[in-house]
C-alpha cells in the first residue's frame, strides 16, 4: 500500500486514473473483512449515489484495534500528554485501549445503544474521547462529536438534527488556564432535546455539576457495572461497507452546519492509505498530530488512520503557548515525536514567541512535519522547515476537507518534492480539475480556477444527514458531474497546486471553518441589531478573522458594550470560536436595489483596500459606502 519513490507515486497514479477500480480494490485488500465485497464502486454524481465495496463486511475497530493484538499488543496506541505538565502522562497500548474500549461498548449497549443509533459526543482531549468514538463504532452505533468549543446552542441544533438519544461527556475539561464547563452546557442544550434519554459522564475536572437521576450516569460507575458483570470483551458489530459510520457537523455558505456522513468501508479505507502514504509512517515511530478530535483531522489523523495502521498515536489535551509557548517542543523532546502534524495558525502563533524557546530544545527526533486547515503562507513555511524541521524535515501540506474524510492534495513525505505554499501533487486516486466561472475545464497548467474532483474516491461524504437534496445543491450542482471543494486554486508550471482559500461565505478562521451566514444570524439574534454582514480579513496568526458589519440604531449610546453584548451573543448561539474580532457599527448596508448585500465591497473595505472598489453605482444608496469607508476598524 506504500508508495515509496516518486517513479512509484507516478505509476500508482496513471493506474489509479486507468483502472480505479482495481487501483482501489488492491488497497482495500490491505484490511481486514469480514465478508469480501461483491462489486468495488458504483456511482453518480448528478444525485448523486456514490457506494464502494458493495456487499463488503467488516467493523473498523477490529481494523484498528483487533488485528494489531497479535504483533502489537504490547506496544503504545496513544500516548496522551494532560494540559498540566505536572500531572501524569497516560500510555495505552493497543491491548490495553482494546480492552477499554469493548468496555465502554458494553456500557453503551448496556444503556440500550444498538447499531444505528445516533450518539452525541462532546469530550475534552482525553483518551476516553477516543475510546469513546471507537466504542460506538465497535456495536455499530453512528458518531455524531461536537468540539468542546461549541455552545449549547450549537449542540441542541445537532443533537436535534440527528436525533441522538445518548450523549457521551465530561464534568469539565481544561485547555490552558481555562476551564471548560463540559457537563453545564450539557445540560442547557438538553432542556431542548427530548430524544436524548440518557447522558454518561467522565470524571476529569471535579467541577461541580448536577446529575438528573435516571437521566445522568457516571462513566466510572457504568463500566464497575460491566466489569462485575464480567463483560469485558465486546463481539464487534459485522457492519455493510455503506453503514454510517459518523455524521461530523461542519458549515457552510447557508443556513446551519449540515453533517457529512462518512460510511465504514470507504472511509477506513481512504483515511488508512492516506496515512500510511502521507506520512509515511514506519513501525515504532511516534506521531503528534495536535488537532481536536471534535474536527475531521482528529477523526481521521489522531483517531482512525493511525490506529488502522497499528501506529503510536499522540494526545495532548492543551494548547500551544500554555503553561510556555515551548511546549509543543517539551512534547516532542519528552517523548521523541518523529511525525508532527499540525495547523498554520498554530505555527505563525508560535513564531510570535521567537526562536529562543527552542533553542534549548531537542528535536533531533522529528523527522516528518505535516501542516493543515488552511493556505500556510511562505514565512510560516519556512519558519516550520529552519527552525523546527531544521531543513532535514520534509513538509507535507495536506489540502482536504471534512467532506473528503482524508488528505487529497499533498506530498507524499520523502517522496514528492516539496514547494513552500504548495500542496503539490493529488494523492493516487484523486481527479482534481480546475474549472471556470462557466463550468468549463481550464486546462494545461499555469492556470487557475475553482477546485473540482471529477471521480468519486472511497473517502467522500455520502450525504449530509437527513436531506440529501442539500449535499446534491451544495456540492454537486455548481458545475455539472464533478464534486465541488468550494475551494480557488492555481495549478503552476510544474503542475503542482496550490489552494487559494475559499471562494464561498465560509471563513476559516484559525483553520476552524465558519459560515458568515452562521455568524450573522446570532448577530441578528442580538435586541439591539437590526441586520448584519459578516465577512473575513486578513489575520496574522488566525489566516482570516471575522468582521461585521452591523446595523444597530439602538445601542443606547454605549457603543463598546453593546459590542460585547454582542460578543456574549455570538458565543451563546454558537460559541467562542466565531465571535467577530471586528464589530463595526454603521446606518445601513451596501445593497443592489433587489435588497442584495454586496460582500465584495465589504470584503474589500475590511481589508483595508478601498482604493478600487469597483462599480458601485448599482447600489440603493451609494453614500452608504462612503460612511462606511470612514468609519472603518
Ligand atoms: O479551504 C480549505 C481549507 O480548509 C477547508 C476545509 O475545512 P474543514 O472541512 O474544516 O477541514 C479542515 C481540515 C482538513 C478547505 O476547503 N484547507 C484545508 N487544508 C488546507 C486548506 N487550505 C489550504 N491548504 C491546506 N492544506
Amino acid at each position: 500500500m506504500k508508495i515509496t519513490s516518486f517513479d512509484e507515486y507516478q505509476k500508482a497514479y496513471k493506474r489509479s486514473v486507468d483502472s480505479p477500480e482495481e487501483f482501489w480494490a488492491d488497497i482495500a485488500g490491505n484490511f481486514q473483512w469480514r465478508k469480501p465485497w461483491i462489486k468495488t464502486l458504483e456511482w453518480n454524481f448528478t444525485e448523486p449515489n456514490v457506494k464502494w465495496f458493495i456487499g463488503g463486511k467488516l467493523n473498523i475497530t477490529e481494523n484498528c484495534l483487533d488485528r494489531h493484538l497479535d504483533k502489537l499488543g504490547d506496544k503504545p496506541a496513544i500516548i496522551w500528554e494532560p494540559n498540566d505538565p505536572s500531572e501524569d502522562h497516560r500510555i495505552l497500548t493497543y491491548k490495553q485501549l482494546h480492552e477499554k474500549v469493548c468496555q465502554f461498548a458494553n456500557v453503551l449497549k448496556n444503556n440500550g445503544a444498538k447499531k444505528g443509533d445516533r450518539i452525541c459526543i462532546y469530550m475534552p482531549m482525553v483518551p476516553e474521547l477516543a475510546i469513546a468514538v471507537l466504542a460506538c463504532a465497535r456495536i455499530g452505533a453512528v458518531h455524531s462529536v461536537v468540539f468542546g468549543g461549541f455552545s449549547a446552542q450549537s449542540i441542541a441544533d445537532r443533537i436535534q438534527d440527528a436525533q441522538c438519544n445518548i450523549v457521551i461527556t465530561a464534568d469539565g475539561g481544561f485547555r490552558g488556564t481555562k476551564e471548560i464547563p463540559l457537563k453545564n452546557v450539557i445540560d442547557d442544550a438538553l432542556v431542548q432535546c427530548p430524544s436524548v434519554k440518557k447522558v454518561i459522564v467522565l470524571t476529569r475536572s471535579r467541577t461541580p455539576i448536577s446529575m438528573l437521576k435516571g437521566r445522568d450516569l457516571w462513566w466510572e460507575d457504568e463500566i464497575k457495572k460491566v466489569e462485575t458483570q464480567g463483560n469485558t470483551t465486546c463481539p464487534a458489530e459485522e457492519m455493510d461497507a455503506e453503514d454510517m459510520l459518523f455524521i461530523l457537523y461542519t458549515s457552510g455558505s447557508t443556513g446551519k452546519p449540515k453533517g457529512v456522513v462518512h460510511t465504514c468501508g470507504g472511509y477506513m479505507v481512504y483515511a488508512g492509505y492516506t496515512f500510511a502514504n502521507v506520512f509515511q509512517y514506519n513501525p515504532g515511530e511516534v506521531y503528534f498530530c495536535t488537532a481536536d478530535i471534535g474536527w475531521i483531522t482528529g477523526h481521521s489523523y489522531i483517531v482512525y488512520g493511525p490506529l488502522s495502521q497499528g501506529a503510536t498515536t499522540f494526545m495532548f489535551e492543551g494548547i500551544p503557548t500554555w503553561p510556555n509557548p515551548g511546549r509543543f517542543w517539551e512534547i516532542v523532546e519528552e517523548y521523541k515525536v518523529n511525525i508532527l502534524y499540525t495547523a498554520p495558525t498554530a505555527i505563525r502563533s508560535l513564531m510570535s514567541f521567537g526562536t529562543d524557546v527552542l533553542k534549548d530544545k531537542d528535536l533531533s527526533s522529528l523527522k516528518k512535519l505535516g501542516s493543515v486547515g488552511e493556505p500556510i503562507n511562505e514565512e510560516a513555511w519556512h519558519w516550520f522547515d529552519e527552525n523546527v524541521g531544521h531543513k532535514n524535515c520534509p513538509i507535507v501540506d495536506t489540502w482536504w476537507q471534512t467532506e473528503t474524510g482524508g488528505i487529497m492534495i499533498s506530498p507524499i513525505a520523502g517522496v514528492t518534492k516539496t514547494k513552500p505554499t504548495f500542496a503539490t501533487l493529488p494523492l493516487p486516486g484523486v481527479q482534481p480539475v480546475l474549472v471556470d466561472e462557466h463550468g468549463n475545464e481550464v486546462e494545461g497548467n499555469g492556470v487557475s480556477g475553482f477546485l473540482c474532483i471529477k471521480f468519486p474516491w472511497p473517502g467522500m461524504l455520502r450525504t449530509t444527514y437527513g436531506d440529501h437534496e442539500r449535499c446534491r445543491q451544495t456540492y454537486f450542482s455548481a458545475y455539472k458531474g464533478k464534486y465541488f471543494t468550494g475551494d480557488g486554486c492555481l495549478r503552476d508550471e510544474d503542475g503542482y497546486y496550490r489552494i487559494t482559500g475559499r471562494v464561498d461565505d465560509v471563513l476559516n478562521v484559525s483553520g476552524h471553518r465558519i459560515g458568515t451566514a452562521e455568524v450573522e444570524n446570532a448577530i441578528n439574534m442580538h435586541a439591539s441589531v437590526v441586520e448584519s454582514a459578516v465577512v473575513g480579513y486578513p489575520h496574522d496568526i488566525k489566516g482570516q478573522g471575522v468582521y461585521a458589519f452591523v446595523v444597530s440604531p439602538n445601542k443606547h449610546g454605549d457603543e463598546d458594550l453593546t459590542r460585547k453584548d454582542i460578543l456574549v451573543t455570538v458565543t451563546r448561539i454558537i460559541g467562542a470560536i466565531a465571535k467577530p474580532d471586528k464589530i463595526q457599527f454603521v446606518s445601513g448596508l451596501p445593497k443592489t436595489r433587489s435588497g442584495k448585500i454586496m460582500r465584495r465591497i465589504l470584503r474589500k473595505i475590511a481589508e483595508g483596500d478601498t482604493s478600487n472598489l469597483g462599480d458601485t453605482s448599482t447600489l440603493l444608496d451609494p453614500a452608504i459606502v462612503e460612511e462606511i469607508k470612514a468609519g472603518a476598524l
